[in-house]
C-alpha cells in the first residue's frame, strides 16, 4: 500500500520531533505492506519570515494531494501571536478537518509523574477528547476596533451533529460505556443547540450512557476524578482548553498526541505541544507526542489498528527504560530526543518482526 505523507516540520523543536515520527513510519514500511513517500510542506513562522506567508500555496497543494499530514509545531517568540499559528487554522478550515481527536492516557510507569495525588488518579486516566475543530469562535468572524472587539460563536446544527456522531461512533469502537458532553448551556445559546443535538444523537446509541456537564464543573472534575471520563465531546474553544489541562495529567505535555480529522479525507496529525523555543535545537524535546500522533494516523487515516496497538505497546515498553528530561524520574534513564525515538523504534521493530 503506497501512501504519500506530507511533512510539515515547522518551527522550534518541531523538526526534531518530526524526525522521530518519520523514523517510526520507516520502521512500519520496513516490516509491513506500507510504502511511504514523504513530501515536505513547509509552514509556520520561519516560512512566514522568508516568504511573507505562513502557509505557501504550494505547501497547501502538497498537503491536499497527500494521504495524510505529519505536522511538528509552529510559532516563533519574536513574531506577534497568531502570525505563525494561523497556518494551523487555515489547514483545519481548508480541509474541513472537523474532528480534533486528543487522547490522554497515563501509562502506569508514569503514575508518579502525574501531578495529582494517588487518591485522585484512581484506576488511571484514559480519556479521549473529541473537540469540534471548525466552528465556534474559531470560525474567526470577529473584529478588533480601538474601543471594542468582538468574536462570534457560531455553531450549525449540521456541525454539531457530525462531531457528536463521530464521538458516539468512537466510543462504540473503543468499547466505552459513556460519552460526556461538555458545554455551557446555562448561558450560551450555542450550547443549548449543542445539548439538544447531543441527546438526539445519544438516543440512537442506547448502549452508551450520556452525561452532560458544564465546562466550569468539568474543569474541576477533571482533576478531582479523571477516571470518571472516557470519551468527552465538546466545542472548539472548550476543547482547546480542557485538552491542555488533560495533557498535563499524563506526566508531560510532550506525551500528548492529536489528530485533526475528516474521516475518509486527508487528515493532519500533530503533537499537542507547541514549538517550545526555549528547548529548540537542544535535542531534548519529547518525541512521544509525535510518535503517538503517527499511531493515530495509522488508525484513523489508514485503518491499521493493529499497528496502532504495536506503537502504543512500544512506547509503553520504552518508558520502562528511559524518558526525556522533562519527565522527572530516578528509576528511568534520561535520553535525548533521538535516543528516545531509537528506543521506541527498536521496541516497535521487534514487535513487528515477531
Ligand atoms: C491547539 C492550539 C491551536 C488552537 C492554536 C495554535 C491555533 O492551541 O491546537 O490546541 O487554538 O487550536
Ligand atoms: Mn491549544
Amino acid at each position: 500500500m503506497k501512501k504519500i505523507i506530507a511533512i510539515t516540520r515547522g518551527d522550534g523543536c518541531g523538526p526534531e520531533v518530526v524526525n522521530e515520527g518519520i523514523k517510526i513510519l520507516k520502521i512500519i514500511s520496513q516490516f509491513t505492506d506500507y510504502e511511504f513517500d514523504y513530501i515536505d510542506a513547509p509552514a509556520g513562522g520561519g516560512v512566514w519570515k522568508e516568504f511573507g506567508t505562513n502557509l505557501p500555496e504550494k505547501s497547501f497543494e502538497t498537503i491536499k494531494n497527500s494521504d495524510a499530514l505529519l505536522f511538528g509545531a509552529i510559532g516563533l517568540p519574536d513574531l506577534p501571536p497568531g502570525v505563525a499559528e494561523s497556518a494551523i487554522l487555515k489547514i483545519r478550515q481548508g480541509l474541513d478537518l472537523y474532528v480534533n481527536l486528543r487522547p490522554v492516557k497515563l501509562y502506569d510507569i508514569l503514575r508518579d509523574n502525574c501531578p495529582l495525588k494517588d487518591q485522585f488518579i484512581g484506576d488511571g486516566i484514559d480519556i479521549t477528547f473529541v473537540r469540534e475543530n471548525t466552528e465556534g469562535i474559531y470560525k474567526n468572524i470577529g473584529k478588533l476596533e480601538k474601543d471594542s472587539a468582538e468574536n462570534l460563536m457560531l455553531y450549525s446544527r449540521k456541525g454539531c451533529e457530525r462531531i457528536i456522531k463521530f464521538a458516539f461512533d468512537f466510543a462504540v469502537r473503543k468499547g466505552h460505556k459513556k460519552v460526556t458532553s461538555v458545554d455551557k448551556a446555562n448561558i450560551l445559546k450555542t450550547s443549548q443547540l449543542w445539548r439538544e443535538v447531543f441527546h438526539e444523537i445519544g438516543e440512537s446509541f442506547p448502549t452508551i450512557e450520556t452525561d452532560d456537564i458544564y465546562i466550569d464543573a468539568f474543569c474541576q472534575w477533571l482533576t478531582r476524578a479523571p477516571f470518571k471520563f472516557q470519551t468527552v465531546v465538546t466545542g472548539n474553544m472548550f476543547g482547546d482548553i480542557i485538552s491542555d489541562e488533560g495533557a498535563f495529567l499524563i506526566g508531560s505535555l510532550g506525551m500528548a498526541s492529536s489528530g485533526n480529522i475528516h474521516p475518509g479525507k486527508v487528515s493532519m496529525y500533530e503533537p499537542i505541544h507547541g514549538s517550545a523555543p526555549d528547548i529548540a535545537g537542544k535535542g531534548i524535546a519529547n518525541p512521544i507526542g509525535t510518535i503517538l500522533s503517527v499511531k493515530l494516523m495509522m488508525e484513523e487515516s489508514f485503518n491499521s489498528f493493529e499497528i496502532g496497538n504495536e506503537i502504543d505497546s512500544a512506547v509503553e515498553e520504552a518508558l520502562h527504560e528511559g524518558r526525556t528530561v522533562e519527565i522527572k524520574s530516578e528509576k528511568l534513564k534520561t535520553l535525548s530526543t533521538i535516543e528516545m525515538g531509537d528506543l521506541i523504534g527498536n521496541k516497535l521493530r521487534s514487535r513487528l518482526k515477531a
